[in-house]
């Protein structure tokens, strides 16, 4: 892959070379993940676990992410989304700990018994953003979604994961190089203009 990328930037220009360079910086200094009793600003706010809910539970990616196949962001879900399924009464969790963590989830619920049927939105959860790419980068989610590029792809296998913290090895650090290998391989455009503003 690193090779085939090298191959494209070589023939363009040493500026590009030069990011082909920066590209290899090192892992963040935050990715001293230290386990799951460690609270803090870094963390999920809630620890919402994907393996529960997507794996065991079957619930569809986009139940969830339900902008992916028709707008440019796949989205977070609402917090009403969550109260579909975690209003009191319904989905109060097996153990002790589902159950504490379910009753934080329900603070930011909307105060309406109503819960988010066309009613209050709620407090919007701070979650913790792991995959974001530069300002100048466009990437659009229907345009890989219509071309059958599965979310595992680049997300790795989410069904399988507890809580999110950082990116998935399969996502390359989401530089260049991991863009144009598989447009290159897959056909798609390798225009500058069709990823930057
Ligand atoms: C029940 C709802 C729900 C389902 C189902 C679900 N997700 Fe999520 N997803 C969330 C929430 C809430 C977040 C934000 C918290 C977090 O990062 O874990 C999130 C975060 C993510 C993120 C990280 C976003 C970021 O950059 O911060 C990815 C990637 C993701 N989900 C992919 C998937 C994939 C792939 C599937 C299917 C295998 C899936 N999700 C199923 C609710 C859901
Ligand atoms: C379609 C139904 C459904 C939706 C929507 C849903 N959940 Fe769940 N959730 C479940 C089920 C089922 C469980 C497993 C409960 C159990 O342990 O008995 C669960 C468990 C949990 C737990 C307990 C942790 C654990 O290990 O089991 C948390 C926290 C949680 N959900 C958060 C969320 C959040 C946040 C959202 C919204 C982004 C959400 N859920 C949306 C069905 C749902
Ligand atoms: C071709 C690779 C690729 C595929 C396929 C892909 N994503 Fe993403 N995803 C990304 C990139 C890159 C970002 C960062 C986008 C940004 O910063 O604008 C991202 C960001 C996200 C986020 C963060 C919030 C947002 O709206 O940007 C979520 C959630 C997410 N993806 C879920 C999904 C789900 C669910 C699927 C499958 C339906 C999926 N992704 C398919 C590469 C991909
Ligand atoms: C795993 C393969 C894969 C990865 C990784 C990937 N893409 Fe794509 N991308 C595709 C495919 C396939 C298409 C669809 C081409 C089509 O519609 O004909 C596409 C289309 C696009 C388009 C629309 C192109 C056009 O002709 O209008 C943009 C923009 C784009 N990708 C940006 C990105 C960016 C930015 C990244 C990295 C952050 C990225 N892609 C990573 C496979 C990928
Ligand atoms: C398929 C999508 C894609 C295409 C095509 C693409 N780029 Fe990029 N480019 C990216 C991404 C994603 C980054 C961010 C890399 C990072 O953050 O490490 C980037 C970063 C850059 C940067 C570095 C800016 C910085 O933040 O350091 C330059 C310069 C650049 N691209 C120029 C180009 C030129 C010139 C072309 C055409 C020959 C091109 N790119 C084609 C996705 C693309």
């Amino acid at each position: 892959m690193k090779r085939l990328w090298l191959a494209t930037v070589a023939g363009v220009s040493p500026l590009l070379l030069a990011v082909a360079f920066i590209g290899f910086r090192q892992a963040p200094a935050g990715s001293s993940y230290s386990g799951a009793a460690e609270v803090d600003s870094q963390s999920q706010p809630i620890r919402f676990p994907h393996d529960t809910h997507a794996g065991q539970f079957t619930i569809p990616c986009q139940y969830c992410h339900f902008s992916a196949e028709r707008s440019v962001d796949a989205g977070i879900p609402p917090v009403a989304v969550c109260a579909g399924c975690h209003a009191p009464g319904k989905v109060e969790g097996r153990t002790e700990e589902a159950r504490a963590e379910i009753v934080r989830l329900r603070e930011y619920f909307p105060d309406d018994p109503a819960l988010g049927e066309g009613g209050a939105p709620g407090t919007p959860i701070p979650w913790k953003r792991i995959y974001k790419v530069r300002d100048h980068v466009k990437f659009p989610h229907m345009r890989h979604v219509a071309a059958g590029v599965t979310c595992q792809t680049c997300h790795g296998q989410v069904q399988e994961m507890g809580v999110l913290e950082e990116m998935a090895p399969e996502a390359g650090d989401l530089r260049m190089g991991w863009c144009v290998s598989c447009h290159l391989e897959r056909g798609a455009s390798r225009d500058c203009t069709v990823c930057h503003y």
